[in-house]
């Protein structure tokens, strides 16, 4: 091999490696990897709570339709006691570390993020194969449960845990980039009295009941 021929043959190996290396996702010099989303809770400087991002790749703990409640609740709101009226999917998600914290302690640790998105119930789809049954529609809702201690708004916001809708009360298909917390006669009530684990529905999330004893 002569010494063009050695110069040729280095050239090819050094091109090889720069793509494999490229291929193998290596940073290259100046190009920024994307930070993976936080799964704590974010706050704007008012105190108001940013829309959670990238919580569907959370652990889905569970889903229900259409679920209303008996008569004469003390913790009762207008809001609540239409939402039979047109069933909603409730499709809830946890933070991955609150997952792994509940299934060692049966606990849910600060700060935990609970997701919930709302879909209208859909019984017909575009290539008409359907003849029975329900699935998740139009996005109607988001709402988010905080546990918190120390949130950055106090005053506003029930402690530990904290209750917001973070869609447009207008257009509900519409979610906000920050929403505040409401007040505790508005939500955190009706949980603490009635959710089955530190107001967290927990008898109806299969994915956590089942590591209960
Ligand atoms: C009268 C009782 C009641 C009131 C008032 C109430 N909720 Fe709930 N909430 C429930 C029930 C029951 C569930 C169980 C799951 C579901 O609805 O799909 C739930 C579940 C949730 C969840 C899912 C996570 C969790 O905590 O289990 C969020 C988020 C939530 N509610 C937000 C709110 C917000 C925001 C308000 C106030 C605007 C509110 N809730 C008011 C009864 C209530």
């Amino acid at each position: 091999m002569d010494a063009s021929q050695r110069t040729w043959r280095g050239a090819m190996l050094a091109g090889l490696a720069l793509s494999l290396w490229i291929v193998s996702g290596v940073q290259l010099p100046g190009q920024a990897q994307q930070a993976p989303a936080p799964t704590t809770p974010q706050y704007a400087p008012n105190g108001d709570l940013l829309m959670p991002v990238g919580f569907e790749t959370w652990v889905f703990v569970g889903s229900n339709i259409g679920m209303a409640y008996r008569q004469g609740l003390p913790a009762m709101t207008a809001r609540e006691a239409t939402r039979a009226d047109a069933p909603r999917f409730h499709n809830v998600y946890l933070n991955p570390e609150a997952y792994a914290h509940f299934r060692a302690t049966r606990q849910f640790p600060e700060p935990t993020i609970l997701v919930m998105e709302n879909f209208a119930a859909a019984d017909k789809e575009p290539q008409g194969i359907l003849s029975a049954g329900q699935y998740n529609g139009e996005r109607v809702g988001l709402e988010v449960a905080v546990k918190n201690s120390n949130p950055p708004d106090r005053q506003n916001t029930t402690v530990p845990w904290a209750y917001y809708v973070m869609t447009d009360p207008n257009d509900p298909s519409k979610v906000l980039p920050s929403s505040g917390a409401f007040g505790d006669a508005a939500c955190a009530r009706c949980h603490r009295q009635h959710a089955s684990m530190d107001n967290v529905w927990v008898q109806f999330y299969p994915t956590l009941k089942k590591l209960l004893p």
